[in-house]
C-alpha cells in the first residue's frame, strides 16, 4: 500500500506555546514537522529560523522536520539548518545564484535535498538536477502565507511531474503544501503527491486528530 505522510505547517501553530503545539499534533498522528522559513525578502513575509528549529530539537521533539526555505540567499542558512536538526531541507530555485552548488550543500550537511516550485515555475528547472533530489515541493499557492485556497491548475502540474519522474524510473517524494484540505488531498493523491503539507486545515481546527483522520480517510477511499 502507498505511503502517505502528513506535514502540519507550524506556520500556523500556537508560537506561544510551540513545543506543546507540535507535540500535540504529532501525538495527534502527525507524520512530519513542516517548518515554514519567510525572510521578507523572497517572500513578503517574516517567520522564524535555525534558533526554532533547535529548540523544538532540545523540547524533545524527533519527529522528522522539513525545512521549507523562502529565502534568498540560500546557502548561508543550510548549514545552520543542518545543525540546528533539520532532516529535509527544500529551497525555491530562483532564490539560489548556483541551484546545483546548493543541493550538494544540503547533502553535504547530511540533510535530504528538495527544490520548491512556485504555481509559475516550470517543471523543467528540474531537468539535470532531479535525480540528486529527495523531494520536489510543489507550491499550491503562491509562498507568503497560509490560509490560502489552493490553485486548481497545480493538479495538472503534479500528474506532470509524476510521470516525469517515473519515466525516469526514480523514486523522488512529491510534496503538496498549500490549501490542502480533506476534501482535495484524494485528488492531489490522485495525482501523485505522496507528501501533504497542511496548515489551517490542522491547527486552525479545535481537534488535531480529528482533521489528521479526515484526511486520512479521504487517502484510504
Ligand atoms: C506558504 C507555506 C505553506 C503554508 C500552508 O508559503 O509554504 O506551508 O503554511 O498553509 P495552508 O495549509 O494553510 O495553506
Ligand atoms: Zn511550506
Amino acid at each position: 500500500m502507498q505511503e502517505y505522510l502528513i506535514a502540519p505547517s507550524i506556520l500556523s501553530a500556537d508560537f506561544a506555546r510551540l513545543g506543546q503545539d507540535v507535540e500535540s499534533v504529532l501525538q495527534a498522528g502527525a507524520d512530519v514537522v513542516h517548518f515554514d522559513v519567510m525572510d521578507n525578502h523572497y517572500v513578503p513575509n517574516l517567520t522564524f529560523g535555525p534558533m526554532i528549529c533547535e529548540a523544538l530539537r532540545n523540547y524533545g521533539i524527533s519527529a522528522p522536520i522539513d525545512v521549507h526555505l523562502m529565502v534568498e540567499p540560500v546557502d548561508t542558512l543550510i548549514g545552520s539548518f543542518a545543525d540546528a536538526g533539520a532532516d529535509m531541507i527544500s529551497f525555491h530555485p530562483e532564490a539560489s545564484r548556483h541551484v546545483h552548488r546548493s543541493i550538494q550543500l544540503i547533502k553535504d550537511k547530511g540533510c535530504k535535498p528538495g527544490l520548491a516550485l512556485n504555481p509559475a515555475t516550470p517543471l523543467s528547472v528540474l531537468d539535470h538536477v532531479i535525480e540528486s533530489l529527495h523531494h520536489v515541493l510543489i507550491m499550491t499557492v503562491n509562498p507568503g502565507f497560509g490560509g490560502q485556497a489552493f490553485i486548481p491548475e497545480m493538479q495538472d502540474k503534479i500528474r506532470q511531474l509524476r510521470t516525469y519522474i517515473d519515466e525516469k524510473g526514480l523514486n523522488t517524494v512529491i510534496e503538496v503544501d498549500g490549501g490542502i484540505k480533506a476534501d482535495n488531498i484524494r485528488h492531489v493523491a490522485d495525482a501523485g503527491a505522496t507528501m501533504f503539507v497542511a496548515g489551517s486545515a490542522i491547527f486552525n481546527q479545535p481537534d488535531y486528530a480529528k482533521a489528521i483522520h479526515a484526511f486520512r480517510q479521504a487517502l484510504a477511499q
